[in-house]
C-alpha cells in the first residue's frame, strides 16, 4: 500500500482528465431537459467501471434517474464494502456569477471549477481511482460494489423502492460514502451526524385578483403583507421555531457530549470572513457548531409574489408563495414535522386570506456511531495518511437515503468526506482542491486494508 502516493503521481494528470469528461456531461436531476445527460453520465460511470477493473456493470432502470451498480467479487467470505456516490447534481443558475463556465471545468489556483467538483462527482470519483490502484496492484483483500444514483440532489425519491428491490444485489457490510466535509485541509474528520429535511412550499391567496393599491389598500389584507407576518412569527426572539411540537423528539446531548463536540477547532473569525458577514445568529444557549450540528433549524429558501419585474407597478397582489425547509435532527420525523407545520401554519392564518401547504421532500437525520469497526477503520486511515486521528463532527447537512439504507437493507454508512465547507457546493464557482481530491485516493485504499483486517 505504500506505493500509492507514487501510483496517484503517476497517473494524476489521467485522473483529472477523466473526471472532468463526467463533469462536462450536465446532469441536473432536477430538470427534465437534461433527461439525456443523466443517461449520458450513467452510462459514463458504467463504462469506467468496467475500465477500472469491476467484474460486473450495469445501468439500471428506477422509477425516476437510473442508478449504476458495479461489482468486484473476488471471494464471496471476504468482507464487502459497498459504495455509494450521486452522479446528478444541482442546477448552476446563475451562470453569469460563475468565473468560468460551470459545465466547462478549468483548475485555478490548485482548484477545479465546476458544478459538480466537489458534490458529489469529484468525491465519488475518488473511489474510482481508489480501486483502480487496488486492482492494478493486486492489493483489494475484500469484495467491492459500487451503487451510483442520480437522484440524491432531489431528494432521491426512487432509490428507497431500488434498495428494496435489490436487497440481495446491494448486501454488503458497510457502506461507504464520499460526500460530505471535512474540519480542514489539514484537520480529518469524519462525518458522524447528518440532519434530516421536510421541504415545504406555501401559497396564501388574498383577493381572486391583483388590486389597485390606492383603491384597495390599507382596507384589504395584502397576501404578501400577510405571509410575511406568518413567516416572522415562526421564529421567537430567542430563535426559537415557534411550531408547537417541533421539539419534542429533540434530543438533548449530555454536558459531556457537548464538551466533546466543542474540542472540535472552529474559527470564527474565518467562518464570518469567508461569507462576508459581521456577525452569526441562531438559537440562543447553543454555539455555532451546536446550531447546525444537533439542533434543527427553519429557512425560507425563497418567497414570491406581486410585482417584481422592473419598474414600479402598484397593487395589492392577489398570492404570494415561499418555500420554507426545516433541518431536522435524528428522532424528528419528517412526516411528523410535515403535519405539525401544516397545522401550524392553517391555524396562524388570518380569515382574510387562504392557504395551501404542500410538503415537496423530505427524509430522516443519521447518528453513526464510533465503536464500529467501520469507524475505527476510516479513523487508522486518516491517521496512516495525515498523521493524526480524525475528528467526529456531525454535519448540518442532508443525504437523506443514508437513513434509508440502514432502514431497508440494515447496513450502516460510514462517511469519509474529503470536501471542504468552503467549496462553495450548491453556490455558483463550485470548487474542489486537486489536493483533496488525491488525499481522498491516498486514503480510502487504506479504509479496505484496515476495514478488512478488522473484520476478520
Ligand atoms: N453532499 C450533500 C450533503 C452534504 C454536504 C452533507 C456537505 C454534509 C456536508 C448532498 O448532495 C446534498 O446537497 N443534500 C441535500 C439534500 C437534499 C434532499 C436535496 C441538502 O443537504 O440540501
Ligand atoms: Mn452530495
Ligand atoms: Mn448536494
Amino acid at each position: 500500500m505504500n506505493d500509492v502516493k507514487k501510483y496517484i503521481d503517476e497517473n494524476k494528470d489521467r485522473f483529472l482528465n477523466e473526471l472532468f469528461e463526467l463533469i462536462r456531461i450536465p446532469s441536473v436531476s432536477s430538470k427534465d431537459s437534461n433527461k439525456d445527460d443523466m443517461y449520458k453520465a450513467a452510462d459514463w460511470i458504467k463504462n469506467k467501471l468496467l475500465a477500472d477493473g469491476a467484474g460486473h456493470a450495469e445501468v439500471m432502470e428506477t422509477e425516476g434517474h437510473p442508478v449504476v451498480y458495479g461489482e468486484k467479487i473476488l471471494d464471496p467470505l471476504w468482507p464487502t464494502v459497498l459504495v455509494y456516490g450521486h452522479y446528478d447534481v444541482q442546477p448552476a443558475e446563475p451562470f453569469d456569477l460563475w468565473d468560468s463556465p460551470p459545465f466547462e471545468p478549468e483548475v485555478r489556483n490548485g482548484k477545479i471549477y465546476a458544478r459538480g467538483a466537489n458534490d458529489d462527482k469529484g468525491q465519488m470519483y475518488m473511489h474510482f481511482k481508489a480501486f483502480e490502484y487496488l486492482l492494478k496492484t493486486n492489493q483489494l483483500t475484500c469484495n467491492v460494489k459500487f451503487m451510483i444514483e442520480g437522484e440524491e440532489e432531489i431528494g432521491s425519491p426512487s432509490l428507497g423502492k431500488f434498495c428494496d428491490e435489490n436487497k440481495e444485489k446491494l448486501k454488503a457490510d458497510v457502506i461507504l460514502v464520499s460526500d460530505t466535509s471535512m474540519l480542514g485541509p489539514k484537520i480529518p474528520s469524519i462525518t458522524t451526524g447528518l440532519r434530516g429535511l421536510a421541504y415545504m412550499e406555501v401559497e396564501v391567496t388574498g383577493p381572486s385578483h391583483d388590486l389597485h393599491s390606492g383603491l384597495y389598500g390599507g382596507a384589504v389584507d395584502n397576501p404578501v403583507n400577510v405571509l410575511c407576518d406568518m413567516i416572522s412569527s415562526l421564529r421567537d426572539d430567542k430563535n426559537k421555531i415557534n411550531i408547537p411540537g417541533f421539539y419534542d423528539d429533540v434530543e438533548e446531548l449530555s454536558k459531556e457530549e457537548r464538551e466533546e463536540m466543542a474540542r472540535a477547532p472552529f474559527d470564527m473569525e474565518e467562518f464570518k470572513r469567508h461569507i462576508d458577514i459581521a456577525e452569526v445568529n441562531g438559537e440562543e444557549g447553543y454555539s455555532t457548531m451546536e446550531r447546525t450540528g444537533i439542533r434543527p433549524s427553519l429557512d425560507v429558501n425563497g418567497i414570491w409574489g406581486g410585482y417584481t419585474e422592473k419598474g414600479a407597478k402598484t397593487i395589492l397582489p392577489s398570492k404570494a408563495y415561499a418555500k420554507i425547509s426545516m433541518r431536522l435532527v435524528p428522532h424528528q420525523e419528517s412526516k411528523k414535522i410535515e403535519q405539525l407545520f401544516k397545522k401550524h401554519f392553517e391555524a396562524i392564518a388570518p380569515k382574510s386570506v387562504k392557504v395551501k401547504v404542500e410538503f415537496l421532500h423530505g427524509g430522516e437525520g443519521y447518528v453513526s456511531p464510533t465503536n464500529t469497526v467501520a469507524y475505527q477503520a476510516a479513523s487508522k486511515a486518516y491517521e496512516t495518511t495525515y498523521g493524526i486521528k480524525p475528528i467526529p463532527v456531525r454535519s448540518g447537512g442532508s443525504i437523506p437515503i443514508i437513513s434509508l439504507f440502514e432502514k431497508i437493507l440494515g447496513t450502516k454508512s460510514i462517511l469519509m468526506g474529503f470536501g471542504l465547507d468552503s467549496d462553495a457546493i450548491h453556490s455558483p464557482n463550485e470548487n474542489y482542491a486537486l489536493e483533496q481530491f488525491y488525499k481522498g485516493i491516498e486514503t480510502i485504499p487504506w479504509f479496505y486494508k484496515y476495514f478488512t483486517e478488522m473484520s476478520r
